[in-house]
């Protein structure tokens, strides 16, 4: 594979970054995920613009241009020959001397690499997803996308060891997201109800897609915090990510929904995503 470290394109195996990186011993950097689908990007200027809010969130610079990022992902699809799957970057602070304070004038560094992947005709969104509570232990800021993932990893862990797929994230009693997407429940009487934005969820960039056809297609959509019980009581439920794009989920704490197969909203919203995303 072929992967992008700091102005190079080179094999994996000669890629390297400094061990006194910021990423890697503050977790001090963002990250963005943006999928490809017949070697095209999907959403790339949404993920762009959210990266811009991220970095300045962290008062960080703008390692390149936007065209010039444009064009490193256009290179790593084509040297890659990546027809589906991913493109992960990841923006940190720099090397510098360990300190808490932020060091002045260090040097970004920027990191992309690719992952071919079945998204289309991904396993899971046949089955569905089943999902356990796991308390949400992140920090306050899930809006800014950084690279601090050990909360999520740590949730998705618990998920597993209780037999499950992925963890629904609980704070305050209401469900915040997934730990690598949003989260999503559609009511008895049809309704997609998904937790409104703010400074506890990541802004999906899928979200605003998904929401948009979901408005297009005149399906009710309510943004707003919703409960386990809410979730246990749907009628159908899924997740969205660049990841996995909608994914449907037919279990939530030990509960059924419907009739245990992926739900009709979340099937249609995933195909209209498909095919507007081509
Ligand atoms: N995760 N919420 C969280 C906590 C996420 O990590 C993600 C994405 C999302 C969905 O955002 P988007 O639709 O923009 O991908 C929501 C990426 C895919 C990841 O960490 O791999």
């Amino acid at each position: 594979r072929i992967v992008y470290v700091n102005g190079e394109f080179v094999p994996e195996e000669d890629a390297k970054i400094s061990v006194f990186d910021r990423g890697f011993l503050f977790a001090d950097g963002v990250y963005e995920v943006t999928s490809v689908l017949d070697g095209k990007l999907v959403d790339f200027p949404g993920h762009m613009t959210r990266l811009g809010r991220s970095l300045s969130e962290l008062q960080m610079d703008t390692p390149v241009s936007q065209e010039e990022m444009e064009a490193i992902h256009r290179r790593l699809i084509a040297d890659n020959d990546l027809v589906e799957g991913m493109i992960y970057l990841q923006v940190t602070r720099g090397a510098a001397d360990r300190d808490f304070a932020f060091p002045k004038d260090t040097k970004p560094s920027l990191v992309l690499f690719t992952q071919a992947r079945d998204l289309v005709n991904a396993p899971a969104a046949a089955t569905g997803l089943k999902i356990a509570f796991v308390d949400d232990i992140r920090w306050g800021r899930r809006d800014i996308k950084t690279v601090q993932l050990l909360a999520p990893s740590l949730c998705k862990m618990a998920a597993k060891a209780l037999g499950c797929d992925d963890a629904w994230m609980v704070e305050d009693g209401h469900i915040t997201e997934g730990t690598s997407n949003n989260a999503y429940i559609v009511t008895k009487d049809g309704a997609i109800v998904t937790r409104n934005l703010s400074n506890s969820i990541l802004h999906g960039i899928t979200r605003a897609a998904v929401l948009q056809l979901a408005a297009e297609a005149q399906i009710r959509v309510e943004e707003r915090a919703f409960t386990p019980d809410e979730a246990r009581d749907a009628q159908e439920a899924f997740v969205t990510a660049a990841s996995s794009f909608v994914m449907p989920v037919v279990e939530v704490d030990g509960v059924t929904l419907g009739n245990g197969k992926p739900g009709p909203i979340a099937k249609r919203l995933r195909e209209l995503y498909v095919a507007q995303a081509r």
